[in-house]
């Protein structure tokens, strides 16, 4: 399977590195100062946007919404397309890329480290093979279009508000007097133990299991609750989904 990929950025480029070792990847981007950053990277880079079409079977889409435009004209001869780009229906891919089979996706930046998640919506024959291949960037969540703002608040957004609660637990190591590298460290590692144990309970058996009778979690969990700390984290998942929504 030959895979092209347009618009060699942030995104682009995570796409291409994790699946170059899987398949025969090439790229273009209008900017061709990226021509040398994808020679480095080991990857073709088309002469053309056209040649990019003409020689491979599916096409990865990875440039701004706004550029969109940009491909009114082109000839897709049936090949499948894969967008990502936010905001943006099939419905209005349609308008640009009519000769093709669409896929609409929405990855999160941990694609970077093949620990992505992708929401998927294709309307393509070949949507297993296609769910398949984005299965080397990251766990692939079939949904409806219409739960993909959903989906851009939690899995999207996600790792901004954890990296803030992160921050949170950081700075408050350094109140209590540990030095900040510690601090930092100490939270990740608390973090990714919290993963593990949740893989064995769900959260709320994990609260009454760190919770002893008259301890130190309970005493922070009822501030937890009393504060309505979960109400305003519940906000901010749902204002990130509003402001998706009105994009
Ligand atoms: N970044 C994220 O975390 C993230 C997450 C989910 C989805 N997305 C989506 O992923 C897409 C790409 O985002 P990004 O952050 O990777 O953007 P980016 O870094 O700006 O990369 C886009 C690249 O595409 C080039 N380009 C524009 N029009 C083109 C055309 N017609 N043909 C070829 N190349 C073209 C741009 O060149 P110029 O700079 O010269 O315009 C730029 O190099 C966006 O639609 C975004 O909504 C991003």
């Amino acid at each position: 399977m030959r895979i092209g990929i347009i618009g060699y950025g942030n995104m682009g480029r995570a796409f291409a590195l994790g699946l170059k070792d899987s398949y025969d990847v090439i790229v273009f981007d209008k900017d061709i100062s990226k021509k040398e950053i994808s020679v480095k990277d080991g990857l073709g880079f088309a002469s053309s946007v056209e040649f990019l079409l003409d020689s491979v079977d599916l096409i990865i889409l990875s440039i701004k919404p706004q550029d969109l435009t940009s491909l009114k004209g082109l000839n897709f001869n049936g090949k499948s397309l894969v967008s990502m780009l936010a905001g943006t229906s099939v419905s209005k891919l349609k308008e640009y890329a009519k000769d093709a089979y669409i896929t609409r996706i929405m990855p999160n930046l941990a694609v970077v480290y093949k620990k992505g998640v992708i929401a998927f919506y294709s309307e393509d024959i070949k949507k297993d093979t296609i769910k398949s291949i984005l299965a080397h960037l990251g766990k692939v969540y079939e949904l409806e279009e219409k739960h993909f703002d959903a989906f851009t608040a939690i899995g999207g957004s996600g790792p901004a508000f954890v990296a803030s609660i992160v921050e949170a637990m950081r700075l408050s190591g350094v109140y209590m007097g540990l030095n900040k590298d510690m601090s930092y460290d100490l939270a990740i590692a608390t973090i990714e133990g919290t993963l593990e144990l949740l893989k064995a309970y769900n959260e709320e058996d994990l609260v009454l299991k760190v919770s002893s009778p008259a301890g130190t979690t309970i005493e922070g969990i009822y501030n937890i609750e009393k504060s309505g700390l979960k109400g305003i984290l519940m906000e901010t998942f749902i204002k990130a989904y509003q402001k998706s929504k009105n994009l």
